[in-house]
C-alpha cells in the first residue's frame, strides 16, 4: 500500500440528558469543533505499528488503554478484506482525553476514516458507527451511542438510544462556553454509579425523568430561540445530575463561577465527576467575560463560540 489516509474528528458536547440517555431518555447534544482528532495511516512492512500520545510501538503489544483501538484496527481491516495489510497508524489529538468532549469515540472515529481512507473504501454512516461500537464496547460496556453520533454529526442532534437520532437544522442563539476542570473523568465509572443510585430508588427515578422532562423542554426552548429558558434547564439538569454524585466540587464551582458573572445557565457535560463544564452565554462578550472568569478560577481550558456558526 502506497496510500496515505488521513481520517479526521471533531469532539462533542452534550447539551442536555447525559447519563440519562443511557436509560432510554432524550439527550440533545452539539458537535463540537474546538478540538479534532487525526490519524494519518502509511504502509508499513512486516507488522502493524501505532503511534499515540500513551504508546509508540507494535500494534499486537498495545497497553491496556488502547486494546479497543487496536481491535478497531483489526476489525476494520478485515471488514475491509486487508487483514494481510501491515500498516502504521499514527494518532494527534487536540481534543483533552477523558474530559466528556468526545475523545474516545473521535479516536475511534478518525481510526476507521483513516484506514479506509487509506484504501480508497467507502463506508455508510451505520457500517462506520456499527465498526466504532467495537472499541466503544470495549471502553465503555453500556454506550448509548449518543457520542459516536456526535462526533459524526455536523448539526445539532436529538438521540434517544435505539429508537431516534434527528439532526436540528436550528439557528441557535447565544454563545457556548466550555471550561476544562483538567480532572480525568472515567465514563466507565460514572455510568456505574450513576446506575447504582437509580437502581429500585423511586425518587431517584423520578429525577431521572425529569431530566427527560427538561430536555424534552429545551427542544422546545430552542426551536423558538428562548435561550433563557434553555440556561435554566440546564442548571436544574446539573443539580439532578450532582444527586447522582457524578458532579464534583470543581465542577460545582464552575457552575457558580459562571452563573455569578452572567452565564444564562451552566452544567458539567458527558458523565461527569471531572471533564469539562458547558455555560451558556448570551453574547460574545459575556461569553469572553465568563471564560476569562473560569480560568482565573482554576479551568485549565476554556473555549467559547458562537452556537448560530453550528449549522
Ligand atoms: C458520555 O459522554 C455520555 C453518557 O451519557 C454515557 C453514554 O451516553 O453512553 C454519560
Amino acid at each position: 500500500m502506497k496510500e496515505l489516509g488521513i481520517g479526521y474528528a471533531h469532539g462533542k458536547i452534550i447539551l442536555m440528558g447525559e447519563h440519562a440517555v443511557v436509560h432510554g431518555l432524550p439527550a440533545i447534544s452539539l458537535p463540537f469543533y474546538g478540538a479534532y482528532v487525526k490519524t494519518t495511516v502509511t504502509s508499513t512492512h512486516d507488522q502493524s505499528t501505532i503511534h499515540s500520545s500513551y504508546y509508540d510501538g507494535l500494534l499486537s503489544d498495545v497497553p491496556q488503554e488502547l486494546k479497543g483501538i487496536a481491535i478497531l484496527i483489526e476489525t476494520t481491516l478485515n471488514y475491509i478484506n486487508k487483514q494481510d495489510q501491515a500498516i502504521h497508524v499514527d494518532i494527534e489529538s487536540t481534543l483533552p482525553a477523558n474530559r466528556g468532549l468526545g475523545s474516545s469515540a473521535a479516536v475511534s472515529v478518525s481510526v476507521v476514516r483513516g484506514v479506509i481512507s487509506a484504501f480508497k473504501v467507502e463506508l455508510s454512516e451505520d457500517e462506520l458507527i456499527e465498526l466504532v461500537n467495537v472499541a466503544e464496547n470495549i471502553h465503555h460496556l453500556n454506550p448509548s451511542g449518543l457520542d459516536v453520533n456526535t462526533v459524526i454529526a455536523d448539526l445539532p442532534l436529538y438521540f434517544r438510544r435505539d429508537k431516534e437520532k434527528r439532526h436540528l437544522p436550528l439557528k441557535l442563539k447565544g454563545y457556548l462556553v466550555v471550561a476544562d476542570t483538567g480532572e480525568l473523568g472515567s465514563t466507565r465509572e460514572a455510568v456505574a454509579d450513576f446506575a447504582q443510585t437509580l437502581h429500585n430508588n423511586t425518587d431517584m427515578i423520578a429525577r431521572m425523568n425529569r431530566i427527560g422532562v427538561l430536555t424534552e423542554e429545551t427542544l422546545t426552548s430552542l426551536y423558538i430561540g428562548d435561550m433563557s429558558q434553555v440556561g435554566k434547564a440546564m442548571l436544574e439538569t446539573h443539580a439532578i445530575l450532582r444527586d447522582f454524585s457524578v458532579s464534583n466540587d470543581t465542577l460545582d464551582r464552575f457552575v457558580d463561577t459562571a452563573m455569578q458573572y452572567g452565564a444564562l445557565g451552566a452544567k458539567l457535560t458527558g458523565s461527569g465527576q471531572g471533564g469539562c463544564m458547558i455555560a451558556l452565554a448570551s453574547d460574545e462578550k459575556s461569553a469572553e467575560h465568563i471564560a476569562l472568569r473560569l480560568r482565573e478560577s482554576g479551568a485549565h481550558q476554556t473555549w467559547y463560540y458562537n452556537l448560530e456558526g453550528q449549522q
